[in-house]
């Protein structure tokens, strides 16, 4: 079972941000979307996702997207956008409960707080579900918001099918240890059965937890395979404008980048 975007198309404004990506990730695995600002990636997640109009077709364990219906979806995928903001006071678990509430449409009617504290536990956050969200920190915050989302489609397989995580930037704001939990979930989430789809920026990170990279640059698909194939010297320097030196340290064996210079030339 997969995902797959084809020739996606998306026009905000007057600009043509996306020129026709073509885009596919496998349950089983975590596909990472790389590319430098501006180049796209939350817009093509959106995209992917539902959340922005788009051409071209995208299909979510051999389904059409576009004729899914809303409830269909919130129970097929969740997604963490890249900024997360909330108008009213909630508390932390009244946060996480409204991913409970996204996915009720199910044959799950459980409205316990077994589950959204399980979620918080999962990503550090025991005792923090009485505080109030506003009040939290940033990384704190985005660590709540992933909670909520795991709540929303818990079990990675649901009646033999796949279910998708949509992740956009999910450790920019965390120190490095949580970075690791945060991955390491998503991998464990991915290992399970379920999929997971994830915008990056720390190449390294990348490098430890993807098993397929597309690098988007200027709304086009630059580069897409396994980190080996994509994390190339001369691929992330043309992507990046800067130059970029892979290694391969012993003994993880995977890529290592370091920043050689602000400039290529
Ligand atoms: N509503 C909009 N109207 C016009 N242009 C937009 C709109 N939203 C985004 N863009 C532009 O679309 C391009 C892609 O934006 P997008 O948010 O997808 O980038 P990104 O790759 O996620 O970048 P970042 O790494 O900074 O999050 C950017 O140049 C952005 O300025
Ligand atoms: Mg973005």
């Amino acid at each position: 079972m997969s995902l797959t975007a084809t020739d996606i198309h998306v026009k905000l404004g007057r600009k043509e941000i996306l020129h026709g990506i073509d885009f596919a990730a496998r349950a089983g695995e975590v596909t990472a979307i790389v590319g430098p600002n501006g180049s796209g990636k939350t817009t093509l997640l959106r995209a992917i996702t539902g959340e922005l109009a788009y051409t071209g077709k995208v299909q979510i364990n051999g389904q059409d997207c576009a004729s899914m219906k809303p409830h269909e979806l919130a129970m097929t995928r969740a997604v963490l956008p890249q900024a997360a903001n909330l108008a009213f006071p909630f508390t932390v678990l009244e946060v996480v409960r409204l991913g409970l509430t996204a996915g009720l449409a199910s044959s799950r009617p459980d409205t316990s707080d077994t589950l959204p504290l399980q979620a918080l536990a999962r990503v550090g956050l025991t005792g923090f579900e009485g505080r109030y969200f506003h009040d939290l920190s940033g990384g704190e915050k985005q660590r709540v918001q992933l909670a909520r989302v795991l709540v929303q489609i818990w079990e990675p397989v649901l009646d033999g099918q796949p279910r998708w995580l949509f992740l956009d930037e999910p450790v920019s704001a965390l120190d490095i240890g949580h970075q690791l939990v945060v991955m390491q979930l998503a991998q464990d989430y991915a290992r399970a059965g379920g999929g997971v789809v994830a915008v990056m920026h720390d190449l390294n990170l990348t490098a430890m937890f993807a098993d397929q990279i597309t690098l988007i640059d200027a709304g086009s698909v630059r580069a897409h395979g396994t980190p080996q194939q994509v994390l190339t010297n001369d691929t992330l320097s043309a992507a990046y404008h800067c130059k970029l030196q892979v290694n391969t340290p012993p003994p993880m064996g995977g890529a290592w980048i370091l920043p050689q210079a602000a400039h290529l030339n």
